[in-house]
């Protein structure tokens, strides 16, 4: 709407009309980006967020970088300590400081499909889509115990 619109509306007073049209559409815009965020967040570590052949990859690198200082159950409990918080937390220690000898050695995508391996060595199963630290997309997968089937 531009100036003199504007001034037409206001005087022939049918802006209220135009107005409340489109605050009920930025409402309803609101609305769905809220929808949108809530159910990201509902995602958890038991909706499949790790493919099968991401794990199998990061089984190699965790065999080559990692095994030597954690074996397949030492992760376990840390999952059970962090619980309630997003994975994010986990990749962002092991990006920063792991491996111990060499901290940041590996690819994003790398700690990525390693942290993939963890979650397949806790049981968790595996699904569809990639776990991907773009976007920030870890920070809304928080951490909570295996589903028992
Ligand atoms: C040379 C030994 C060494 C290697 C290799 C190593 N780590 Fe570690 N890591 C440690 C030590 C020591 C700690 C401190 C906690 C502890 O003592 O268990 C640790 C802690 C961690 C933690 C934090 C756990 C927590 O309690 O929150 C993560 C995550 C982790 N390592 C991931 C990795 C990953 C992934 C790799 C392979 C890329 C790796 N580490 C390789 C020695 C190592």
């Amino acid at each position: 709407m531009n100036v003199s619109d504007y001034i037409s509306y206001v005087t022939v007073g049918r802006f209220d009309r135009r107005i409340r049209t489109r605050l009920l559409a930025t409402i309803t815009l609101l609305l769905m980006s809220v929808n949108v965020l809530l159910a990201a967040e509902s995602r958890t570590l038991n909706d499949g967020v790790y493919t099968k052949e991401q794990s199998d990859i990061g089984a190699i690198l965790y065999a080559e970088h990692c095994i030597l200082c954690h074996d397949k159950k030492y992760f376990r409990p840390v999952l059970k300590r962090w619980e309630g918080q997003p994975i994010g937390i986990l990749f962002t220690v092991m990006s920063a400081s792991m491996p111990e000898s060499n901290p940041g050695f590996l690819s994003e995508k790398e700690y990525v499909d390693i942290l993939a391996y963890i979650l397949s060595l806790s049981r968790y199963a595996s699904g569809e889509t990639e776990l991907t630290y773009e976007g920030g997309a870890l920070n809304s997968l928080n951490i909570e115990p295996r589903a028992r089937k």
